[in-house]
């Protein structure tokens, strides 16, 4: 059971992160010259968000409480309390992954709506994605120091 829930957090994180990479690395230098370029990022963000935000994001919370319990053989509550060097890690992946729930929810629901608006806030919209891309990146770093103990 232990290996289908850390699946399932990866494949979901691979989804979270690669969809970001993807629309930063590829999709973007390309969509960006086009004349109804805002629009082609709402239609694609709409179909991202539901996957990525509204499902990946509550499944990657629950998979990655279920992994940790099942790990380090303790409680979650109790794993939060304690000074273990993996319980450090844990809750700084924690404050990352709340601060991407944030981003996200405030990118794909207010700020990529209203993107035709204005270039202000386009720009903003941009900036936002790509901090969500590095906090992203940098969940992932802390995931990997996991696997090493939190060390
Ligand atoms: C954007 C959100 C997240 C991403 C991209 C992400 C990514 C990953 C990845 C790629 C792994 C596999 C690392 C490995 O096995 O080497 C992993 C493992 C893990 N994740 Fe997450 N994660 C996210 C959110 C969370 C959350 C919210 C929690 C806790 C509530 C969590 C807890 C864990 C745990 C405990 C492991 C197992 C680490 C180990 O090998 O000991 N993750 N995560």
């Amino acid at each position: 059971m232990k290996e289908i829930i850390l699946f399932l957090h990866v494949v979901f994180a691979s989804l979270w992160i690669g969809g970001m990479l993807f629309m930063a690395i590829v999709l973007s230098p390309y969509v960006r010259k086009l004349p109804i370029s805002t629009k082609i990022f709402q239609e694609v963000g709409k179909r991202y968000s539901i996957i990525g935000t509204v499902i990946g994001l509550p499944v990657l919370f629950i998979t990655g409480v279920l992994n940790a319990v099942s790990i380090t053989g303790m409680e979650f509550i109790a794993l939060l309390n304690s000074s273990l060097a993996y319980a450090i890690t844990l809750k700084e992946k924690l404050m990352f992954f709340l601060l991407t729930v944030i981003l996200a929810v405030l990118h794909d629901f207010y700020l990529g709506p209203k993107a035709n608006m204005s270039q202000r806030i386009k720009l903003i919209t941009r900036i936002v994605g790509i901090i969500n891309l590095i906090i992203g990146l940098i969940i992932i770093f802390l995931a990997v120091k996991l696997r090493f103990g939190g060390m």
